[in-house]
């Protein structure tokens, strides 16, 4: 039985190719901690560890390493910005897609009297930024939002809606998840405050890394979310308040930095653009395949104009996590069903009660692997 990833959206699989045999070196040859030691080794990690600051920077076209933070995921970033900006009475916009990675720590019992406005999107999942213009009052400290949907995959109006923020005064918090190292974001342009990413998605590396980069005045404005040892400012039972040790207490994990070098060299190597139009020619083919393909819905935009490589799929007369597991136990396809950690974004979409079968291709699918998909879908009927 063939066996074919298409959950990509979840974590890329497989990761770039020098992502395993670069933490395998970490772990069989350098060893050593960083900030912690005057050896030649740790002096080696620490090298790794400012070029994979500077991969950031170079992928969002900034040039503050020192403002990019590492985390172990995106949730673990957005939770240190939401719960580090925020302070009672604070007002919040979100769109109506979010992930939990955005939901849950705002209803976090950390947080206490924040008035949360969601925006409603229409029904391909898109916002209207002047629906967040609208919503703006006097004690609004920030708008926090996905920047494409996980679940179908439409791009939101980032760019729009960050000078909307700048002229208001009030801060943009963007959720890269699902199109760092997919799209090429422009830190300035976007005029956010702060991109949240993750390592194991677009960026092609492991599980277990992730980060922030951030401006300067939000960095100084957040509370610390955890505190302990940096390495730095060792005399000091307080932590220190410069970056990146502000935010980084605890040994990092090296292995993921290790890993993450490796695949934002990948990227950098393949050029975004090339990433970017070989999942658009993949997503075409996908799509222009299920045109004729009645028993199945496309949820959200159909065609390939503002959206990611992410497609959610209802099939209308089946049990969509029926379908999800045939296709992997018949047809060794795997694929994410039901509700992909986002509610109020399948109460937008109208899938809340029956869920999705979601796609989601990588850079490394073929557009064989489409062409088997679409076959295989045309077998999930009457199941
Ligand atoms: C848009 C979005 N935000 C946040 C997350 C959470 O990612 P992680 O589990 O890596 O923190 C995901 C992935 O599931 C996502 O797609």
């Amino acid at each position: 039985m063939r066996n074919l990833y298409l959950d990509n959206g979840a974590t890329a699989f497989p990761k770039a190719p020098n992502v395993a045999e670069s933490m395998c070196k970490y772990i069989t040859e350098i060893g050593s901690n960083v900030g912690r030691g005057a050896y030649e080794t740790s002096h080696e990690a620490e090298g790794v560890l400012f070029e994979t600051r500077e991969l950031i920077c170079d992928l969002f076209h900034t040039n503050q390493p020192e403002n990019v933070v590492f985390t172990k995921n995106v949730t673990e970033s957005l939770n240190i910005l939401i719960k580090g900006i925020l302070r009672e009475g604070d007002h919040v916009i979100v769109s109506s897609m979010e992930h939990n990675a955005v939901m849950r720590p705002l209803h976090s019992h950390m947080l206490k009297n924040i008035e949360i406005t969601e925006v409603a999107c229409d029904k391909m999942g898109l916002i209207k930024p002047e629906d967040i213009e609208k919503n703006l009052k006097a004690n609004t400290k920030a708008v926090i939002m996905i920047h494409a949907s996980n679940v179908c995959g439409t791009i939101m109006p980032a760019k729009e809606i960050g000078q909307i923020c700048k002229d208001n005064g009030v801060y943009f918090i963007l959720d890269v998840a699902q199109t760092a190292g997919i799209l090429d974001l422009n830190f300035a342009d976007l005029k956010a405050d702060a991109l949240a990413f993750t390592g194991h998605k677009g960026l092609l590396g492991p599980q277990g890394i992730g980060g922030f980069i951030c401006t300067d005045h939000l960095a100084e404005e957040m509370t610390t979310f955890i505190e302990g040892g940096t390495g730095s400012k060792s005399d000091s039972v307080y932590q220190p308040d410069y970056m990146p040790d502000k935010f980084e207490a605890g040994t990092p994990n090296m292995p993921g930095i290790y890993g993450l070098h490796a695949s934002l060299q990948f990227i950098k190597d393949k050029g975004l653009e090339s990433i970017r139009k070989h999942e658009m020619n993949l997503t075409e083919a996908f799509l222009d395949g299920l045109k004729t393909k009645d028993h199945v819905k496309i949820i959200g935009i159909a065609n390939t104009i503002n959206r990611m490589a992410v497609v959610s799929l209802d099939f209308i007369n089946e049990d969509n996590g029926i379908v999800g597991f045939t296709l992997d136990r018949q047809f060794g396809i795997k694929t994410r069903t039901g509700l992909h950690c986002a509610p109020s974004a399948h109460k937008t979409l109208g899938t809340l009660e029956q869920g999705t079968v979601r796609f989601s291709f990588g850079y490394f699918n073929t557009l064989d692997d489409v062409k088997y998909a679409l076959e295989v879908i045309d077998q999930c009927k009457n199941l």
